[in-house]
């Protein structure tokens, strides 16, 4: 008898892994975790854990591995009811009472399990086998697939005329056959029709590794058949609610916080042939909350990977929006856009697994800055499109759930705005920037991202440009001394070293007696480093990049300037005041065309 999900749920969101294991093993926390002697095996030293957030006990001795259920029924040797009773009653609910329906229901779910689970095992079969199949063997070996991934994720291969209808006819209903998806009535001829014929077939499994639905792709090329066909929805299989290899993928979740979320069963395969098997796909729909949410149970870190070209892009940004409203503390969902044409099958095939590893820490992107980047683009600056833009933003964060996520993806948002737009936004730019007491979990996240306006960042570049040639600037001070610093921090360096250099003889970096914490944060910050890597010698070079820094620093002054006297203006709309705006302008039109 199955017991209806909602019910088992309500019990585990009632009872913790670490309460129902503490009743008979002596659990230790240890971080997020708790450790005990493994009651499967005797031993000395604790190899068994429990993961109260991930719902799950793992034994690394043994291997064991499981929800609450299962460690009642393989702890006391108890049938699953009988957990379920058990726990029941520790949780303080009502013993289950089965109604027909259920009965009906849980008939009608052994059977199509049954009917799936014959149907993979059968044409798994023939593709390593029957002749009939060498057609669909050749296509894999063109795509380089072995026969240890055949097996791996159970492929087959449904041949152009297949039988297998009459075959579980003798078994099922009509009605349950048709409901199971994999077969349709051909109402001309009234004869039923494999769905999938023609086709290699990849089963999709539900968390349990039961086979409840099929991805099928044409191996021959054709103008009029879809590529790939899904079973459609049926009774026990519903396409938002799972991902493909999460049965799978899930069980890594011991050992690695991170899953990649990509577009295509061949990028799962693709990527598991390579070494990486952490990886999931959802099933030729857009992304839902509930997959994000189900991922997030087992994995911190989830790293969507769509195909690099449009479509994928599309996709990737529907499923941005969509799911940062899930977002929650100490999770990240972040993108990797491939380059164009590729996909992680094609990408991880052509570069390896290391080059796909190093790839995805060096280009992934997190959610809300990809959000925010693909927002900016569609700005051009104008008054009204910047309204837009700042509006869109303000409401996906407001679509946040998380009340602290929401709060700080909103500020990060604003922090930015504000950037692009410093004049308009100089008194709103204290209260975005300013300090604000935080719960250190989403600190984390957030201390990279911590906005800079523009000029200080620019401000570190010129500071990062002196600090390192100390002795070039020493001998041309004349070229450095009459700066103009905008932000307080860096004016006060800035004094600082330039009082150092005119009064010492030989001025080096650890006599600057300049805090550490900001140097630390001029030579993070400043992006001129990478420009200056290769030529710290050349004082050409560098009095060129002096040139275009303090050419930037005086068009911000003028701008700083003009939005004082345009404020001005406001006021006492002054002849004088529109005429000095009016040369001002002129000043920076000109700076602008150097
Ligand atoms: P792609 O068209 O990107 O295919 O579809 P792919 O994964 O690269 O496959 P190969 O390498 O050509 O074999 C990605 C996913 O979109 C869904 C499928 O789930 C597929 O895996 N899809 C695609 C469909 O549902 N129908 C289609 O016609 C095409
Ligand atoms: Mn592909």
């Amino acid at each position: 008898m199955k017991y209806p999900k909602e019910y088992l749920d309500e019990i585990k969101a009632r009872l913790k892994v670490s309460t129902v294991v503490s009743k008979t093993v002596n659990l230790k926390k240890r971080g997020k975790e708790f450790v005990g002697l493994s009651p499967f095996k005797t031993e000395k030293t604790p190899s068994f854990t429990v993961n109260d957030e991930k719902g799950f006990y793992h034994c690394f001795s043994t291997s064991e591995h499981g929800n609450i259920f299962d460690f009642l029924m393989k702890t006391q040797n108890l049938k699953f009811g009988e957990a379920v009773k058990s726990l029941a009653n520790l949780a303080g609910m009502r013993p289950y009472t089965f109604s027909k329906q259920d009965e009906e229901r849980e008939k009608n779910w052994q059977e199509y399990c049954s009917i799936y689970s014959q149907y993979v095992q059968f044409y798994h079969d023939e593709i390593l086998k029957n002749e009939e199949a060498e057609i669909a063997r050749n296509y894999l070996k063109k795509r380089n697939l072995s026969k240890e991934e055949v097996k791996k994720f159970n492929i087959g291969y449904v041949k152009k005329n297949p039988i297998f209808y009459e075959k579980l006819k003798k078994e099922f209903s009509e009605k349950i056959l048709t409901e199971s998806g994999l077969f349709y009535l051909d109402k001309k001829k009234n004869t039923y029709v494999e769905r999938f014929r023609n086709r290699i077939i990849f089963p999709i499994n539900n968390i349990s590794g039961q086979p409840i639905g099929l991805g099928g792709r044409t191996i021959e090329e054709s103008n009029y058949l879809a590529k790939y066909i899904n079973s459609p929805e049926t009774l026990f299989f519903k396409k938002g609610s799972n991902l493909y290899n999460l049965d799978f993928a899930r069980k890594l979740s011991n050992k690695i916080d991170h899953v990649y979320l990509v577009e295509g069963y061949m990028d799962v395969i693709g990527l598991n042939k390579n070494g990486i098997e952490n990886v999931v796909a959802n099933l030729g729909t857009s992304l839902t909350n509930k997959q994000i949410l189900i991922l997030n149970q087992f994995f911190d870190d989830i790293t969507i990977c769509f195909d690099g070209d449009e479509s994928g892009y599309k996709a990737a940004l529907r499923a941005a929006e969509n799911s940062i409203k899930e977002l929650q503390p100490e999770k990240n969902i972040s993108f990797l856009f491939l380059p164009n044409g590729e996909d992680p099958d094609s990408f991880v095939n052509k570069n390896s697994k290391n080059y796909f590893i190093d790839f995805t820490k060096n280009s992934k992107i997190a959610i809300h800055r990809f959000i925010f980047n693909h927002h900016k683009k569609h700005t051009d600056g104008s008054p009204s499109s910047m309204a837009i833009f700042e509006k869109n933003l303000r409401s996906i964060a407001n679509s946040i759930k998380d009340d602290f996520i929401k709060k700080y993806v909103l500020e990060y948002f604003l922090e930015q705005v504000s950037a692009l737009t410093p004049h308009s936004n100089i008194n709103k730019k204290q209260f975005y920037t300013k300090k604000v007491k935080s719960l250190k979990l989403t600190q984390k996240h957030f201390n990279e991202t911590k906005s800079l306006s523009p000029i200080e960042l620019k401000e570190f570049s010129l500071l990062y440009l002196i600090i390192n040639n100390l002795d070039i600037f020493q001998k041309n001070i004349h070229l450095i001394e009459n700066i103009k610093f905008f932000t307080n921090e860096n004016k006060l360096i800035f004094d600082a070293i330039l009082s150092k250099l005119k009064s010492e003889k030989k001025l080096v970096l650890n006599n600057l007696k300049i805090d550490d914490q900001l140097i630390n944060r001029i030579f993070k910050f400043a992006s001129i480093k990478h420009i200056l890597n290769n030529q710290k010698n050349d004082e050409q070079k560098i009095f060129e990049l002096l040139d275009e820094y303090l050419h930037d620093l005086k068009i911000y002054g003028l701008e700083v300037r003009i939005e004082e006297l345009e404020s001005k203006f406001s006021k006492d709309l002054s002849e004088a005041t529109f005429n000095e705006i009016k040369d001002l302008k002129e000043q920076k039109k000109k700076q602008n065309l150097n």
